[in-house]
């Protein structure tokens, strides 16, 4: 059985204030919430506080992106040791935004889960489809070739310790969720892709979805048989409507 896992990638959002009240928030539900995997990703200057305000509670601390070096002249980056070394345990690498306002391509984003899995950081790979693409009849395409990036580089048995997270693009941020059955489909898809190399793999990969995740249309998606938790933007910074998806996930799992 694989253990469900809801992350809440703040994405460039809060401030010391914000973020402390809704971790406070967060902190007196999370007690409720067990055999799930809850993780937030704050952006990279809050991670030691979030970490120091997080100490001791069943939350995990990830970053939104990561380099691909490991240290030297790269103005501006931040390296899978750094995160390590703040006390992340999981990155996010290839999102949407990444990918589309900042023009980061498949063979980045390999490099970037290859440099998060040499610094013992857990890669949330991020996949999926702009709308023109599912329109075209091309999202498996479009996810396979994502996922045949990091696999080429890393071989399939890397993805044993990832997590992939399918985000339609035309989803996310736009209240516009993909039905459980769409998304369902998408996550099986990416499943037996994986299956086609190790079975074993398929079998025990979490694959998250994103996209207008809320506290109402939570339950039912990660009710499908393929959807093993959520990647929550705008819903994770409402510390109750957080909860409420966690406590989804729990109902799921
Ligand atoms: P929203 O939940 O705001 O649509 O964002 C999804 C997302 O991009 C999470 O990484």
């Amino acid at each position: 059985m694989r253990r469900p896992m809801v992350a809440g990638n703040w994405k460039m959002n809060g401030s010391r204030e914000s973020i402390t009240a809704l971790l406070a928030e967060i902190k007196a539900g999370i007690g409720a919430v067990t055999g799930t995997d809850v993780v937030v990703c704050p952006p990279y200057v809050y991670l030691p506080e979030v970490r120091r305000q997080v100490d001791s509670m069943p939350i995990g601390l990830g970053a939104q992106d990561v380099s691909d070096q490991d240290s030297g002249a790269f103005t501006g980056e931040v390296s899978g040791a750094m995160l390590k070394d703040v006390g992340c345990t999981y990155v996010i690498v290839g999102h949407s935004e990444r990918r589309n306002i900042y023009g980061e391509d498949d063979a980045l984003t390999a490099r970037k889960f290859a440099a998060a899995r040499r610094h013992g950081l857990i890669p949330i790979l991020c996949v999926g489809e702009l709308l023109e693409e599912r329109e075209q009849g091309v999202t498996e395409q479009v996810v396979a070739r994502q996922l045949d990036a990091v696999i080429e580089l890393e071989g399939v048995e890397a993805l044993a310790q990832a997590v992939v997270a399918y985000e339609p693009v035309w989803a996310i941020g736009t209240g516009r969720t993909a039905t459980p059955e769409q998304a369902q489909e998408v996550h099986a898809f990416i499943r037996a892709r994986v299956a086609e190399r190790n079975a074993d793999v398929a079998a025990g990969l979490r694959i998250l979805y994103g996209g207008s995740v809320n506290g109402g249309n939570a339950k039912d998606l990660f009710g499908r048989a393929d959807i093993d938790g959520g990647l929550i933007g705008g819903a994770s910074l409402k510390g109750g409507e957080f909860l409420t998806i966690c406590n989804a996930a729990v109902q799921a799992g």
